[in-house]
């Protein structure tokens, strides 16, 4: 087991001890997960298991009754959405992460919202490590397929040039080829020194990207360990690998 009391300042990010829900009853029991600089970790678990929850209170998204949030070792457990994306953060949410009525071009702008500078440079890497996406600059996003918008949505969060990525099952409703390929981008993006957090349907091949995993179940930590580790491990492979 890793990390069995994390210490902040070792997290790029990191929600520890979360408890809170979305009205009387907690979703979130002592929930932790965190991603350490320029890593990619990886969150997996059954539906319902409070994988989108934990990502929203990390985000801000979610009142905690207990348990803290930082980012580099800063308590930002008081700040809202907003102001972690001006410390850093940047979430691409389960749905609704494009719009769809505007063009592509026009979307990544928009993710830039925040910047005064000159947000040219940003949207060319963009294009960069998604092509398709420069060819397809000018059409309504909501005209691309579902692993091209996904591409749209990742490339609007690196707008801010966010030290931390935070990414909701992004690989949702694709073919397995666009999986591998969107999960190869984001091998790419965190050797670039941006930490990645994760949620994934896809648990086995996103846990062979991982560094580190956390298998969650109904709003607490089941297992927590490299990727490889939980990828070899006889219990997580039975209960939640599928053998
Ligand atoms: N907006 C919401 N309001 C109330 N309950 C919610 C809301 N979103 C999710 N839940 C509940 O919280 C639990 C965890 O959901 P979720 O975090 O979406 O799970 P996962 O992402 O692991 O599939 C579920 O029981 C779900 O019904
Ligand atoms: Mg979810």
């Amino acid at each position: 087991m890793l990390d069995a009391a994390p210490a902040a300042t070792d997290y790029a990010l990191l929600g520890a001890g979360m408890t809170g829900g979305y009205g009387a009853a907690d979703i979130l029991h002592d929930c932790t997960i965190g991603t350490k600089p320029g890593e990619i970790a990886v969150i997996v678990g059954p539906n319902g298991a409070g994988k989108s929850t934990a990502m929203k209170a990390v985000f801000g998204m979610l009142p905690l009754r207990g348990g803290i949030v930082t980012l580099n070792g800063k308590d930002i457990t008081a700040l809202s959405p907003q102001a972690r994306v001006a410390e850093g953060m940047a979430f691409v949410p389960q749905v609704n992460n494009v719009f769809r009525a505007l063009s592509v071009e026009e979307n990544l702008e928009m993710g830039a919202f925040l910047r005064r500078d000159d947000v040219r440079p940003t949207i060319s890497q963009v294009y960069d490590l998604f092509p398709v996406l420069g060819d397809k600059r000018r059409q309504p996003a909501g005209e691309l397929s579902g692993g091209q918008r996904q591409q749209v949505a990742v490339g609007r969060a690196l707008m801010t040039q966010p030290s931390v990525l935070m990414l909701d099952e992004p690989t949702a409703g694709v073919s397995p080829i666009v999986m591998d390929e969107l999960f190869d981008r984001i091998i790419e993006v965190a050797r670039t020194g941006i930490s990645v957090l994760m949620v994934e349907q896809n648990a086995r091949q996103a846990l062979e990207i991982a560094d580190r995993g956390y298998v969650l179940v109904q709003g607490r930590n089941r297992h927590t360990d490299t990727g490889s580790a939980l990828l070899a491990d006889p219990d997580v492979r039975r209960s939640f690998l599928g053998g």
